[in-house]
């Protein structure tokens, strides 16, 4: 029938519960399915997953465990730019093998003084250096003991081995650990040619580090680090590249504008770090950005806590969204990262099949340890908060210029976001777990030994409303909660 207005005139776009993955024929087993991605033109993840740059969910501690775990976690900006780069240096310091801030202690203080310190900073063990750094001991725990009761006010220089075993700045994890079982010690200080402390291994330290066989690290070996940007903020931009963020986030509400393009361009000339520019929703906003961005990333709306569609009447589904971006960036062999929305991780790796490379997700994490923020309960079940980074609460702490809003602290705000809570759910590792291994067994049901091959294989089937019912469970009373499943969420 002709529509009463060419206005009316208008094409249809889906979100994650309107398709289904169309089930191929398949030879791999899901475990084996190979998960590696690139986030952007230079960063490679074994995982195709980040935390989202909300001040609810990315701080060090969620970015430090995202990359030990295979993926990225992109710190927020509601921090001022000296606390974001002493955040990303605890990410890149964090199972660094050679620790370069050694506590050292003086051959001349008291035991009991060097006992104190060593309480303080959290270590169980000091070398001993004189003033040009010379390594002449070191001692630990087990030196003092004896010490605390009667010579307390002894020298360290008495209580300390003075037969060190030292190692050169070249010596490999495997060398130094077997010095270390060899002696029965548990830290090597490292020294230069003329004996001065350089660095300290500690036999923690290595075998921690051996436990993360999946973690995601820079060229020195640190692990990676993202980090959130405003779309004109040049000086954190900057200040971020230079304390080693691997990928910076333009990190906008709507980058299809013309003077965030201007500025991100402008910031992606200055920095070493790749520039992911986002969010955008269309095919448009794709060929605007493609040219110097390094990434895109997706997503107008689709958030839990999210209120865009609702106040601003504007928003794109999210499946279309990100097939109309990954269409324009294939041709330019630039990643797509869906942004929002993605609630299990049928989403997740649905939206991998729409064209992304990685998906960027908030609530799905908001709720670990890992993320900022105490552990509430409310009627006997655990929380923690969770908000819109449009919500008041998040832009009375900064960043409303996400919203391209003048940050006049007198007027009222248009919120974009609300302020929530989330049901706790303990370590991002076995969320991580459940997210990934679901993302697989998708891979597959689709017979697609890699996300590459996965995005070329992968075919939707569009769902009724009476499909997407069958899809959850129905005609039941769930008894027990499942690790990957809330009825809550529905
Ligand atoms: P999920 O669904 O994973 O979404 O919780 C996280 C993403 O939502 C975006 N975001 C917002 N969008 N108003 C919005 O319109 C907000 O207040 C808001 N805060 C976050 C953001 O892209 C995030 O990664």
């Amino acid at each position: 029938s002709e529509p009463f207005s060419e206005k009316l005139r208008v094409p249809e776009a889906l979100t994650f519960d309107d398709v289904l993955l169309r089930p191929k024929e398949s030879a791999i087993e899901p475990d084996e399915a190979d998960t590696t991605t690139r986030v952007s033109k230079n960063v490679r993840l074994n995982i195709p997953v980040l935390s989202a740059a909300m001040d609810t969910v990315t701080e060090s501690e969620m970015a430090i465990e995202m990359a030990r775990h295979g993926g990225l976690g992109v710190l927020h900006r509601n921090m001022d730019i000296e606390t974001m780069v002493a955040e990303i240096e605890r990410i890149k310091q964090a199972d660094e093998l050679i620790i370069r801030d050694v506590v050292t202690a003086d051959p001349e203080q008291t035991v009991r003084e060097v006992d104190q310190m060593m309480n303080e900073a959290g270590v169980s063990g000091a070398p001993v250096v004189d003033d040009e750094d010379n390594v002449l001991g070191i001692i630990s725990g087990t030196d003092i003991r004896p010490y605390l009761e009667v010579g307390e006010s002894d020298e360290v220089r008495e209580a300390m081995t003075d037969e060190v075993i030292t190692a050169g700045e070249d010596v490999s994890p495997r060398e130094a650990l077997e010095l270390m079982y060899e002696h029965k010690i548990e830290r090597v200080p490292i020294v230069d040619e003329d004996n001065r402390l350089t660095g300290l291994m500690t036999m923690a330290g290595i075998l921690q580090r051996r436990e993360y066989d999946n973690a995601v690290r820079d060229h020195d070996g640190h692990l990676r680090a993202g980090a959130a940007v405003g779309p004109f903020e040049m000086d954190r931009a900057q200040a971020a590249d230079d304390a080693g963020v691997d990928v910076l986030f333009i990190d906008c509400a709507h980058a299809h504008n013309a003077n965030v393009i201007e500025s991100a361009r402008e910031i992606k000339a200055e920095v070493d770090a790749d520039v992911v520019v986002g969010n955008i929703g269309t095919r448009e906003a794709a060929e605007d950005v493609i040219d110097f961005a390094d990434g895109v990333k997706v997503g107008i709306g689709p958030g839990s806590i999210c209120t865009t569609r609702v106040v601003t009447g504007a928003g794109m589904p999210q499946i279309t969204a990100i097939a109309q971006v990954a269409d324009v960036a294939d041709q330019h062999d630039v990643p797509v990262i869906a942004d929002g929305g993605i609630r299990y991780s049928g989403d997740a790796i649905k939206a991998i099949a729409a064209g992304a490379d990685a998906v960027m997700m908030g609530s799905y994490f908001a709720g670990t340890d890992e993320a900022p923020g105490r552990v509430i309960t409310m009627n006997g079940k655990k929380y923690k908060q969770y908000r819109g980074m449009g919500s008041v609460g998040a832009m009375q702490s900064g960043g409303g210029d996400r919203y391209l809003k003048d940050e006049d602290e007198d007027e009222e705000f248009v919120p974009e976001g609300v302020e929530a809570a989330t049901p706790y759910k303990g370590t991002l590792e076995s969320e991580l777990r459940q997210l990934v291994g679901g993302m697989q067994s998708g891979m597959g049901y689709v017979g697609a030994e890699s996300i590459p091959v996965f995005k070329e294989r992968a075919e939707f089937v569009r769902v009724s409303s009476a499909g997407q019912q069958e899809s959850h469970p129905h005609d039941v009373v769930i008894t027990d909660e499942a690790p990957n499943y809330s009825p809550d969420e529905n």
